[in-house]
């Protein structure tokens, strides 16, 4: 599956590599990639070595002690000398607190390259997908071994990974009822309420309105769907661009650079004034 989804080289980072059978399988299938195993214990790392060993595989780097709840990936030595082209990370989302998924998702924003996918694999629940009677039972295990375990939602992972600016590209269905996602970085912009309005953070892949509620910016809003245009502004520079066919502005507001946050998306930096034309 990875080879579907990864270029045929780069230098992928593996998170929470654990025994290093995920380490020694993928590098075997991915001869032009190096492999960078790393885990919050080094007590496997010895397992990772043995595993790489059996299988004949060059192109696996030392591990690394990185835990993903540290301000310092990795957690000590020498800084990653670039960005990665991939992170993989598998099963460990359900098997640790529900904090290191925002820290997954931080921490692959800042070392993936601009082109490069985190990669999770694990079991989900799932908003409008039943949920199978062999993950119903894994997530009642998971939370009786450690209340801070168990089965994470993807809708919640999802949102972690768009606060971060990653947002989910692919999902496959993987045997055992696993998923296997592909979050890829978003394109980051910058938007200012007013010329001389400070600076905040505009991601490519989210409203307008959704960007400016995440930077405390105190824009009205009601519908949010683009109907009742509560929203309404002007936009005085940039571009955005809309998902749904034109929404509700006149052509005089148009014509007027009517800008409805609740619905745009920004294709370049962006200057907003109002609310209100
Ligand atoms: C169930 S094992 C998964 C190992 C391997 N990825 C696999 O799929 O077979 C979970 C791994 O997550 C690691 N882990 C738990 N918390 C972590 C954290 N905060 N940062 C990095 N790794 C962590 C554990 O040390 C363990 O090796
Ligand atoms: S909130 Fe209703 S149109 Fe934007």
């Amino acid at each position: 599956m990875l080879r579907r989804i990864l270029p045929a080289q780069g230098v992928a980072l593996e998170i929470a590599s654990g025994t290093g059978q995920h380490a020694a399988w993928f590098a075997a299938g991915l001869p032009g990639w190096q492999w960078q195993p790393s885990d919050a214990q080094a007590d496997a790392f010895g397992s990772i070595a043995a595993w790489c060993a059996q299988a004949g595989v060059a192109n696996v780097r030392e591990p690394v002690v990185l835990d993903v709840l540290a301000p310092r990936w990795p957690a000590s030595g020498a800084a990653f000398a670039a960005p990665f082209d991939a992170i993989y990370c598998a099963n460990m989302l359900h098997i640790s607190p529900w904090a290191t998924c925002a820290a997954l998702m931080q921490g692959a924003a800042r070392h993936l390259a601009p082109q490069g996918a985190l990669v999770t694999y694990g079991p989900y629940l799932e908003r409008d997908v039943p949920t199978s009677p062999g993950n119903r039972a894994f997530d009642a295990s998971l939370r009786q071994r450690n209340p801070a375990w168990g089965l994470r939602s993807l809708e919640d992972v999802t949102h972690q990974a768009t606060l971060a600016g990653l947002r989910l590209s692919e999902r496959f269905e993987m045997p055992a009822n696993n998923l296997l996602l592909v979050f890829r970085p978003s394109q980051r912009f910058t938007a200012r309420v007013g010329q001389d309005g400070k600076p905040f953070t505009a991601w490519g892949h989210q409203t307008l309105l959704a960007s400016a509620e995440q930077a405390g910016v105190n824009w009205p809003s009601s519908c949010r769907n683009g109907t009742c245009r509560t929203c309404i502004g002007r936009l005085v520079q940039g571009q955005v661009r809309y998902e749904i066919p034109w929404p509700g502005l006149s052509i005089e507001e148009k014509a007027e650079d009517g800008v409805l946050p609740c619905v745009a998306f920004p294709t370049s930096d962006v200057v907003l004034t109002g609310p209100g034309l």
